[in-house]
């Protein structure tokens, strides 16, 4: 680690423990301001704009993060196909002036970008500071040298060319769509991502944490210094404290050791995501001159090739989603509040890992998944020297991915939430001769850079005769990374036992495997037979498909009819579930995501969540499976008119031992299904075993037969006799108004925070109407913005960033932003016919992130 830097050899006698000692916040010289407000925005390349002094007075005004592509028209000729939504890409220019104190003079002065897709170049005051290729990773630059004080503006130019398209195979998005920052320190500095906490030894009695902490003198004078280290548990009260002295020459880089102990610490864990707050202090006598903080998480983790993985020495079961980066209707420039929601909604299901397919997540991504307890499979590529796209990575592999990658690990690397690296998703270097040469530098640059974590890889072709990986591929990685490990045909049902008899030390893990999927509330399949390409039962005349969803070419859209992927899905986790040498599984995927789409869809609906992030039917089969309070979840809705008479399939997803279910008052029996327990250790983290009664299925889903008649559906679930969850499915009468609630009234006048506004149309019952495609439009009084607008139909081509959208099977969604002056937003809903809606958000002052004055 930091090999190329000077070591400090710190003996014990020169190390100073020291407890009790207090360090405030407040002592800090460095400043980290959010450089997101005020930009200039332009879609085009004009000459010169990286000039000073160039005429940007008609660009448009925007605010990072920014993404240019969400605000166009889906086309199908867009350059960047289906794989990018069908929305324009082009080459785009910001600019950005701004004015600094002279108190910064004799400052370092750094910009640093989170994410800009792709190829950036950025410029200050004219200067050329540098290009990056790769639009996932983050990257800083020196500003020292050239810029103006004394009231001299300064002005940022980035140019952004994501214009080689394809590029991608799923939404990019196009700009500088993540935040940026302008660090100011001292010339004699903690280095950026300069701070690596590892903790080799954890127990609940106690953990030796071990610190290395990058410092740079940029003075023009060597530095006596020294730097203190102290852990802060959540209350901010310290818990141990480590002092060291050190010495750098002019211009020198060095490193520091340090090694604490903590005794009864609190791990972090799924259920309890304990943080403790590393904070890094540097001081010349009583002066500081320098302090950060890092978020650091102590646990132990393992991949067992026996037990699966372990956390603080217990198996978890990494029940696990892929993730793409974007957030449906706002694109690539995701809020963090429309994380929170859709991270929340997916820990409610019972999800516990993620992965960052195909690339690296945002910064404030991992943070949430640090404070939320999730563990994460950190996915660097997809692309290595063999491309899938023509504009893709594949260009840029040869000369960039080195530093690519170890930016990507030193940015990583302290999250308590990262589990497991991947070096990459269905390289095509999986089956060429010399693949496994550049695995091997790959893995071994992970293990130089963090010898903590083990390394996988997302490999489709293991056994895929006849193009089979490489057998050395999966020997290289140290977890193997299975990705659809039902495909490979005549092991479909034995999934992972026949590699293992192969490889008994092998670790195992599905990287990527088949979900539920499906479009929510569309319930085609139940009366189509995709296999076939015909109807089951003929329509009725007077149904209609459900309102705004266009045809799509069935078997690109939806590889297998509902009912193959239900069975394919439920035999899987049964196997991963009865068998500990399998960690877990990601399941592709936890939400809904633009691009990868066939016209006339502009998204992928494999997920379990739609980009609305409202659930589908599928959402509460993972639920049932993963979590341990009652779930019972009926489906279909019961609005068939015209379907009198003919059978409709009745299925429940449930943890229940029983399920009765009741039509019309009438009782159609009481069912349960048996969960194979067989081989499955007793004391799993995340749930407990438990023994079954009642037999009647051996699917993990319910299903009654019952002949159509409007009224009501009634399920009543029975865990050990007793009634724990009851469930009420009524046809509703026509649409008579919209619902509308949001999830958070009370916002930060940050101008980042955000609501979510949940729309229903219902009936005079208030029971949402679920075939409902009512036209809604919106007016907005107060310091807010609408920045999405979505119906989680993907075949829907109304502007996510229009103030109208129809709802689709009765919801829709809209995300409401704050501006940076406090006030009431007042919401109204309107749609020809129905009663109008509203609701009145309140933005106040709260903890806003430091802004450049
Ligand atoms: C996988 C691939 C994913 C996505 C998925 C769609 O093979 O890794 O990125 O394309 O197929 O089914």
């Amino acid at each position: 680690m930091l090999r190329s830097m000077r070591i400090f050899l710190l003996l014990a006698a020169v190390s100073l423990i020291l407890l009790g000692s207090n360090v405030h916040a407040a002592d800090t010289s460095r400043q980290r301001l959010s450089m997101d407000f005020g930009w200039k925005f332009l879609a085009g390349d004009p000459a010169d704009a990286q000039q000073s002094g160039f005429d940007d007075s008609g660009w448009q005004a925007v605010d990072l993060p920014h993404d240019w592509s969400i605000y166009g028209t889906f086309d199908r000729e867009s350059p960047a196909r289906g794989g990018g939504a069908y929305l324009p890409t082009g080459v785009g220019w910001y600019r950005k002036k701004f004015l600094l104190p002279d108190s910064f003079k004799g400052r370092l002065i750094s910009i640093e970008f989170d994410g800009v897709y792709e190829n950036s170049e950025v410029w200050i005051n004219g200067h050329w500071l540098g290009k990056r290729p790769f639009g996932y990773i983050g990257f800083q630059y020196d500003l020292t040298q050239f810029l103006n004080f004394n009231q001299q503006p300064n002005v940022l130019a980035v140019r952004v060319d994501n214009s080689f398209q394809p590029n991608s195979r799923w939404y990019s998005g196009s700009g500088i769509y993540r935040h940026t920052w302008l660090r100011i320190t001292d010339p004699l500095c903690i280095s950026p991502w300069g701070v690596y906490v590892i903790s080799p030894a954890v127990s609940e009695t106690g953990a030796t944490i071990e610190v290395i902490t990058n410092v740079a003198n940029n003075r023009k004078t060597p530095a006596n210094f020294s730097l203190v280290t102290t852990i802060l548990d959540q209350n901010g009260r310290e818990v141990q404290t480590r002092g060291n002295d050190g010495a750098l020459d002019a211009g020198e880089t060095g490193s520091i050791a340090q090694e604490i102990r903590i005794d009864n610490p609190n791990l972090w864990s799924v259920q309890s995501p304990y943080l403790y707050t590393l904070r890094s202090t540097l001081s010349i006598g009583d002066e500081t001159i320098d302090q950060c903080d890092t978020p650091i998480g102590i646990r132990s983790i393992e991949f067992n090739s026996d037990k699966g993985f372990l956390l603080n020495g217990i198996p978890v079961k990494l029940n696990g989603v892929c993730l793409h980066g974007d957030g449906g209707s706002v694109g690539a420039a995701v809020p963090e509040g429309v994380w929170l929601r859709r991270l929340r909604l997916l820990k409610e299901m019972g999800c516990n890992a993620i992965r960052t397919s195909h690339n690296p997540p945002a910064p404030e991504f991992l943070d949430l998944c640090d404070r939320l307890g999730f563990l994460v499979m950190d996915e660097a590529f997809d692309e290595w020297e063999a491309g899938k796209t023509l504009g893709g990575y594949h260009r840029f592999f040869k000369e960039w991915s080195q530093r690519d990658l170890v930016d990507f690990i030193h940015r990583d690397r302290n999250h308590p939430s990262v589990v497991l690296w991947s070096a990459g998703n269905e390289i095509s270097e999986q089956v060429l001769p010399g693949g496994v040469d550049v695995l091997r530098h790959l893995v071994e640059t992970f293990h130089r850079e963090d010898p903590t974590r083990c390394v996988t890889a997302a490999c489709d072709r293991i056994f895929a005769e006849p193009l089979s990986a490489t057998p050395e591929f999966p020997q290289l990685l140290d977890v193997v990374g299975y990705n659809y490990v039902d495909r490979w045909l005549d092991r479909a049902d034995k999934y992972y036992s026949v590699d293992r008899q192969l490889f008994p030390q092998r670790k195992f893990i599905g990287t990527e495997s088949i979900s539920m999927g499906g479009i929510r509330g569309d319930y085609d399949d139940l009366f189509y037979n995709l296999a076939a390409e015909q109807p089951i039962l003929p329509p009725p005349p007077t149904t209609q498909p459900a309102e705004g969803l266009q045809a799509t070419p069935r078997r690109r859209f939806r590889s297998l009819p509902a009912s193959n992927r239900r069975i394919n899905v439920e035999q899987l986790w049964k196997f991963v579930r009865t068998n500990d040498y399998v960690s877990g599984d990601f399941m592709w995927t936890g939400i809904d995501y633009l691009g990868e789409a066939f016209w006339p869809a502009r998204s992928a609906t494999f997920g379990v969540l739609d980009t609305c992030g409202f659930p589908k039917d599928g959402y509460y089969f993972y639920q049932s499976q993963w979590t341990s309070d009652p779930v019972l979840h009926l489906f279909p809705h019961w609005n068939w008119p015209g379907r009198e008479g003919q059978i409709i399939p009745v299925m429940c997803y449930t943890n229940c031992d029983t399920v009765e279910l009741i039509v019309n008052g009438k009782s159609f029996g009481t069912k349960g299904y048996e969960f194979p327990v067989q081989g499955m250790l007793e004391d799993y983290g995340n749930y407990p075993a438990r023994s079954r009664v009642v037999r009647t299925t051996s699917d993990l889903h319910l299903e009654w037969d019952v002949p159509y008649e409007p009224g009501t559906l009634e399920a009543i679930g029975k865990m050990d006799g007793k009634v724990v969850a009851t469930q009420q499915i009524r046809t509703t009468g026509a649409a008579a108004s919209i619902g509308l609630s949001t999830d958070k009234p009370l916002l930060v006048s940050d101008g980042r925070d955000v609501a979510h506004l949940t729309l229903k149309i219902v009936d005079a019952d208030q029971q949402t109407v679920p075939t409902a495609g009512n036209e809604i439009t919106l007016e907005i009084d107060g310091p807010g913005k609408i920045i999405g607008m979505d119906n989680g139909n993907p075949t829907d081509h109304d502007s996510f960033k229009s103030n109208h959208h129809k709802a689709f099977n009765g919801l829709c969604l809209a995300i409401v932003q704050t501006s940076r002056e406090p006030g009431q937003i007042h919401v109204t809903a309107r749609s020809p016919g129905l009663h109008p809606a509203t609701v009145d958000l309140i933005s106040r002052g709260g903890e806003e992130i430091p802004t450049l004055p």
